[in-house]
């Protein structure tokens, strides 16, 4: 079965968060599984092609604004999955992948859609048709749109289902109603039941409606995304869809994230031993550029895109509390100017205490998640969240709210059993008090010692998530092959 992956960013070629190491871990795990995997992605100025490939093709992009083309080429291949790159320096040279200095690109409804209709070109041109188009937020919701509108005659593609996974509600695509005919799309579109949505163009949701099939990445968020308080407004259309919507939640690539190989830093561990664990505390505190070093002091880490959804305002709210506690706080993130500035202001104000870097640093990252004592993401909503995964397998107890991804994979510890630290209310002195509860439970070290192996011994590899995977595309599959017939379909 040919199963080819169109998504806006994947590791390792582009990346801004957990979307990119989902592209780029859950095609290995079904390729393992026997699937025929391919990755599209765009070829940003961040992209660094595994060798210095000349363009296998070009293809024409039916574009109303005027024909365009764009030269697609090879990535290259690992782990039995070939990733291309659409190279269309106009809209993807470009310093960010979606925005610059916090200001999305003016023109991200032509660069997306410039980019699906390429990978509908794209997937035209090999001998056999995908079985599936594995598409993912609203920068790739276009290709369900076109495929079931603009290409709908298509007879060679009337055998290709949609998958389509929502990452995060929170970004919809949202634009003007005129932007339909410079996106090839007919103004008939515009309606409560397609793309309309509060008087604009809403590329999401004409993915969740376009679509066969749709998942989001977690069971949890699943259930929350079908609530006013999480729906973004979708809500409706996401229950009147529930009978094809899953939550299925992400898995780690252990490749990537395993501090027993990790060569990202200055020593390994594992369950068995734990002393890297400290050196790696130390190496992290002095390359922060702390003086005198307390080792017994707690260290809670962060890293994060500083997005309102990460629940920033409450960290904000308790900041001044908890620069009175016996703890240092070392937190790498970029993003919302008004976060960057918050962290920014805490360390200069607490040196010692707040340890800040406002950077896009992946070494960094993983330094943090084996350096520090404690995680700590009091999301506001977190479809499914991935570094609490990677905290745990690093021995660094997660703090998280209950919310979406958080709550399905942080069993609370109870003093005996559990992985980490939960609270419900999203407010400061719900926070406040789970911090406090963590420190305690930090003075006792082999209480301590036992909750961060549990932690460390558990098993979030893609493996089973990948089976689920499996499971819809052989379902859609076989529906579509019940179906008309390629050659009846293309003269219909
Ligand atoms: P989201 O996708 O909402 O940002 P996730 O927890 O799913 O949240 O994934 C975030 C990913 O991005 C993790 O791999 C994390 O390490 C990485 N990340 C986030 N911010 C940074 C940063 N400033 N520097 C390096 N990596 C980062
Ligand atoms: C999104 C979500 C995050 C999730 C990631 C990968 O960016 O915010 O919770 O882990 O996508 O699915």
């Amino acid at each position: 079965m040919r199963i080819v992956f169109v998504a806006s960013e994947g590791v390792p070629y582009s990346k801004t968060g957990g979307l990119a190491d989902v592209v780029g871990a859950l095609p290995k795990a079904l390729a393992g599984l026997g699937f025929d995997v391919e990755v599209l992605l765009p070829r940003y100025r961040m992209t660094k092609p595994g060798r210095a490939i000349p363009s296998m093709q070009s293809v024409t992009l039916p574009l109303a604004s005027g024909y365009r083309y764009a030269s697609i080429q090879e990535g290259g291949e690992a782990h039995g999955v070939h990733a291309y790159l659409v190279d269309l320096p106009s809209y993807f040279n470009r310093e960010g992948l979606y925005q610059e200095k916090g200001q999305d690109y003016p023109d991200n409804a032509e660069r997306f859609a410039a980019f699906s209709l390429a990978a509908l070109e794209f997937v035209k041109r090999a001998a056999t048709p995908p079985d599936i188009l594995h598409c993912h937020d609203w920068q790739t919701a276009l290709v369900p749109i076109y495929l079931r509108n603009l290409y709908a005659e298509d007879g060679f593609l009337s055998r290709t289902s949609v998958v389509f996974t929502v990452h995060n509600l929170g970004y919809q695509g949202l634009f003007p109603p005129h932007i339909l005919p410079h996106i090839s799309l007919h103004a008939g579109l515009f309606t409560i039941d397609a793309l309309e949505y509060y008087g604009k163009v809403n590329f999401l949701k004409g993915g969740i409606v376009f679509s066969d099939f749709v998942t989001t990445v977690s069971r949890k968020y699943a259930e929350e995304i079908q609530t006013p308080e999480y729906g973004c407004g979708l809500e409706g259309v996401l229950k009147s869809h529930a009978d094809r919507l899953q939550g299925i939640l992400n898995g780690v690539d252990y490749d990537a994230w395993d501090p027993a190989t990790d060569k990202l830093l200055p020593a390994n561990y594992t369950p068995e031993n734990l002393e890297g664990k400290k050196a790696c505390k130390k190496a992290l505190l002095e390359k922060m550029g702390v003086q005198a070093l307390v080792l017994s002091r707690p260290v809670i880490g962060i890293v994060s895109r500083f997005a309102a959804q990460k629940g920033f305002d409450l960290i904000a709210d308790i900041a001044e509390r908890l620069a009175e506690l016996d703890l240092t706080i070392v937190a790498l993130g970029t993003g919302e100017p008004v976060y960057e500035e918050l962290f920014r202001t805490m360390a200069a104000k607490y040196p010692g205490k707040f340890l800040v870097k406002v950077a896009y640093d992946n070494t960094l990252a993983h330094q943090i998640e084996a350096g520090a004592d404690m995680f700590l993401m009091p999301s506001r909503y977190e479809p499914c969240g991935l570094n609490q995964i990677y905290s745990m397998k690093y021995g660094t107890v997660p703090i998280v709210r209950a919310t979406g991804g958080l709550d399905d994979t942080i069993e609370p510890y109870d003093g005996k059993t559990g992985t980490g630290f939960k609270f419900s209310e999203y407010s400061a002195p719900a926070l406040f008090k789970v911090i406090h509860q963590a420190l305690e439970a930090f003075r006792q070290p082999k209480a301590w010692q036992r909750l961060m192996l549990t932690g460390m011994r558990k098993d979030f590899s893609w493996t089973s998530s990948a089976k689920q995977y499996a499971k819809i595309y052989q379902t859609l599959s076989k529906e579509k092959s019940k179906s008309k017939p390629a050659t009846e379909a293309a003269g219909s």
